[in-house]
């Protein structure tokens, strides 16, 4: 990779630590990937859509849709919408096949945010299923005996990243509250891949490559994705009777099997066992994990509603900050390649992110001005900053009404990109937005039965205290760390119109606030604006998507006073459209497809 790719911001920028840019300069993103020629035997519908994203054309449907990462876990999680399964029986069996074809990603041994909007009702929920620090982290975790940070992959390789996983107690409550079909049988297709083999897609097999150190200091991660020595390649069958033999225990016993047993026992082992990093992760911090239920947050956008995740999760209050802050000005006579509309929207970023380094965290651990930093009167003013015709010289964490006060330093964290997104509309009229990890591609590199466990907990920050003030994103015992992760459901009229996430660390958040702008103000096709070149503005460098028209606005947005950078931007954009049809739109950049009748 190109370790100049993301250079430090100038002065005038907020400042990352030097372990976090050394993090960001040591890690390249996934790379994209080809597609159509690694999934053989698939259904001609499932080919129809590769073919539709390859044209750059929606996939359109009447009933229901489903997009996703990999097409093997789309195609199960459209054979359960087909027999008549809601959305969230259809995510059970899409997270059960991710987990196994697209490993690196997301799995039983990680978490995951979820939305859900409810046809019968008309209501959005939101669910956290947010790993948890161990009850014996203190936050000095990912410090030396000194109190300096740990070098980012010192801390993410092994047991002392592992956070308590939420996806398996998300799958069995989302199926609880809002699924139909038979929990068992919602495993079948992800027993049958993993005991009867997959096709290795030629992204899981970069990404091993890639990563082969790593992946090789733990035996049973090495075994399995370096068998007899050699790593898989795209196009091997790879079969992992480990993950049959988990799913099997889980479809018979339900998330308890996870949390508790032999499975709980194996995954304490690990972690504390792990040689040269052990972590503190302890069967008590399993059998205490629950998901947790929490208000969305809505932000009014050009008469729609924009609805996500609110803390832990940075998501939904950052998006919301962005499009927020836009609703003063009107980007529909803007061009898409006009300058003037990126000086708007990056800076707009910038300001969400600077909020965002300083007041968002778990908010059961620490006070946050939720209601203050997405409220009219704030926003508004945040607005009026823009109005000027240059770059803002200076960008600094505003001033929002807090319910409680409480001083807090800006964050330190390192966020890289992985993840993965699943958006479903069932053909009751339900939808699900729902953003899973593990966190770094491959997790903490430790595989138990068949599955690898997260790194989540280096998405705290690694200082405690900047200048003897506390950051709020600090390790605490139990404590969630924040997320950028952004499931949104755009709404207008109480009724959806927009299904959409991505991964991407904390780029997510400027991938779907783009990509939701693109299609209100600019009337692009789900297609069209997950496929649109990227702007991502974050600190301050403005980074634009390499090989794209978007590398052509370096120099006029040079001009304004940005630091410009042009590279990779990989997004995993998956989202849905719905109005009188159904219509989805999967990442180029990435191996998934939309997939509806
Ligand atoms: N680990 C990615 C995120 O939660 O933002």
């Amino acid at each position: 990779m190109d370790h100049g790719y993301w250079p430090l911001a100038a002065a005038f920028l907020l400042a990352w630590p030097s372990y976090a840019q050394e993090a960001a300069d040591a890690v390249a993103p996934e790379a994209a990937t080809e597609t159509v020629d690694a999934f053989s035997g698939l259904t001609d519908l499932a080919n129809a859509a590769l073919g539709a994203k390859s044209d750059g054309a929606p996939t359109q449907a009447e009933t229901w849709m489903v997009a996703a990462a990999n097409p093997l876990a789309v195609e199960a999680g459209a054979r359960v919408l087909r027999e008549g399964g809601t959305a969230a029986d259809a995510m059970v069996a899409v997270q059960a096949v991710l987990g196994l074809v697209e490993p690196q990603s997301s799995g039983l041994g990680g978490g995951a945010f979820l939305v859900w909007y409810d046809a019968q009702s008309g209501s959005v929920t939101t669910l956290d299923a947010r790993e948890t620090a161990p009850l014996a982290a203190d936050p000095t975790l990912f410090q030396d005996e000194s109190g300096a940070p740990l070098k980012f992959f010192d801390a993410v390789v092994g047991g002392l990243s592992v956070g308590t996983p939420g996806t398996p107690r998300l799958l069995e409550d989302a199926h609880r509250r809002w699924g139909r079909a038979n929990w068992a049988g919602l495993f079948d297709e992800a027993i049958a891949l993993a005991e009867g083999g997959f096709t290795v897609s030629p992204r899981l097999a970069e990404l091993v490559a890639d990563d082969a150190e790593r992946l090789q200091r733990f035996p049973s991660t090495a075994e399995y994705f370096f068998p007899g020595g050699t790593a898989v390649a795209a196009g091997n069958m790879l079969v992992n009777a480990d993950y049959a033999e988990t799913l099997q225990l889980i479809a018979a016993k339900g998330a308890s099997a996870f949390y508790s047993g032999e499975i709980a026992e194996d995954i304490v082992a690990a972690v504390r066992g792990a040689e040269g990093n052990p972590g503190q992760l302890s069967s008590i911090d399993l059998a205490l994990y629950s998901v947790i239920e929490r208000p969305p947050v809505c932000v009014e956008y050009r008469e729609h509603d924009v609805c996500g995740m609110g803390p832990p999760s940075s998501g939904a209050l950052t998006v919301g900050q962005i499009v927020g802050i836009l609703n003063g000005h009107d980007l529909a006579s803007l061009e898409p390649t006009s300058p003037e509309a990126w000086r708007l929207i990056g800076d707009a970023s910038r300001l969400a992110f600077a909020d965002r380094g300083r007041y968002m965290a778990d908010t059961d651990f620490v006070p946050m001005p939720v209601k203050g930093l997405v409220s009219e009167d704030y926003l508004k003013a945040r607005s009026e900053l823009l109005s000027g015709d240059d770059a803002l010289p200076e960008v600094a964490p505003g001033d929002p009404e807090w319910d409680h006060t409480l001083l807090f330093a800006d964050d330190a964290s390192i966020e890289l990109p992985s993840t993965s997104h699943i958006s479903i509309v069932d053909s009751d009229g339900n939808a699900l937005s729902m953003t899973t990890t593990i966190e770094n591609s491959f997790g903490s590199r430790i595989m138990v039965r068949g599955f690898l466990l997260n790194n989540e907990l280096t998405d705290f920050s690694f200082q405690t205290h900047e200048n003897g003030v506390p950051i709020a994103n600090r390790v605490e015992p139990g404590k969630r760390p924040r997320s950028s992760m952004a499931p949104t459901i755009v709404m207008k009229e109480g009724k959806p119109v927009l299904v959409i996430g991505s991964p991407g660390g904390s780029r997510i958040i400027g991938y779907v606030a783009q990509a939701v702008i693109a299609h209100l103000d600019w009337g692009m096709d789900v297609q069209q604006a997950v496929s649109m070149p990227h702007f991502v503005n974050r600190f301050g460098t403005y980074d634009l998507e390499e090989g794209t028209w978007a590398a052509d606005l370096q120099q006029p947005l040079a001009e304004l006073g940005y630091e410009v950078n042009v590279g990779e931007l990989n997004s995993g954009l998956h989202a849905i459209s719905v109005g009188e049809i159904l219509q989805g739109g999967a990442d180029p950049r990435r191996e998934g497809i939309a997939l509806g009748e």
